[in-house]
């Protein structure tokens, strides 16, 4: 069976939850907590699926636990082929609507970089309203993103129809 590691990076709780409940619909996946867990880049091997987890600060820029693993994933470009990778993370559409969930975008650059398959779980963009997204690739979302500020309402019915829209993308 597909080993699914759920890397999440979250600042107020609110990716993280979402992180966690991912991982009650992957069967068997493991979360790993990057201000707890992580320790090197080694561990993305443990895993045949990635489920990349980040909140967006600053303008547009991944939560900060991302910050130094992707400084390393730029400059050593890890070999990520065969892996498939999908991105979620919370962002605030209205008061940072310039750069709702950029954070997505750049993971999805990096990732691409290191030669993971990527392209599973776009999202459309409708019933978002922000002003400029980094995440919106082709008309799309290159991820999930969750908005527990102004939809909260919406994210646990967003998080179980995507985890399903990524199983059947996998084939898993
Ligand atoms: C100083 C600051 C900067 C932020 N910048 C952005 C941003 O550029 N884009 C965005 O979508 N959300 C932005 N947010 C909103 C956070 O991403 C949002 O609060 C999110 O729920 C945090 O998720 P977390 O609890 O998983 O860290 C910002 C929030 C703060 C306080």
């Amino acid at each position: 069976m597909a080993k699914v590691g759920i890397f999440v990076g979250s600042s107020g709780g609110v990716t993280l939850s979402a992180a966690e409940k991912l991982q009650e619909l992957f069967d068997g996946a493991e979360l790993i907590n990057m201000e707890e867990d992580y320790n090197d880049l080694e561990q993305f091997n443990d895993f045949d699926i990635l489920l990349i987890g980040s909140s967006t600060w600053g303008q547009g820029d991944a939560q900060r636990d991302w910050v130094d693993p992707l400084y390393e994933m730029s400059n050593e470009e890890p070999d990520l082929s065969g892996k498939k990778v999908a991105f979620f993370g919370a962002g605030d559409q209205e008061t940072h609507g310039e750069f709702f969930v950029s954070a997505l975008g750049k993971l999805d650059d990096i990732f691409h970089k290191c030669g993971a398959k990527t392209g599973f779980g776009h999202w459309s963009t409708d019933g978002y309203t922000y002003k400029y997204s980094y995440a919106e690739k082709a008309g799309k979302f290159c991820g999930l993103p969750i908005d527990d500020i102004n939809q909260e309402d919406l994210t646990e019915a967003r998080l179980t129809a995507w985890a399903e829209q990524v199983k059947q993308e996998m084939k898993i």
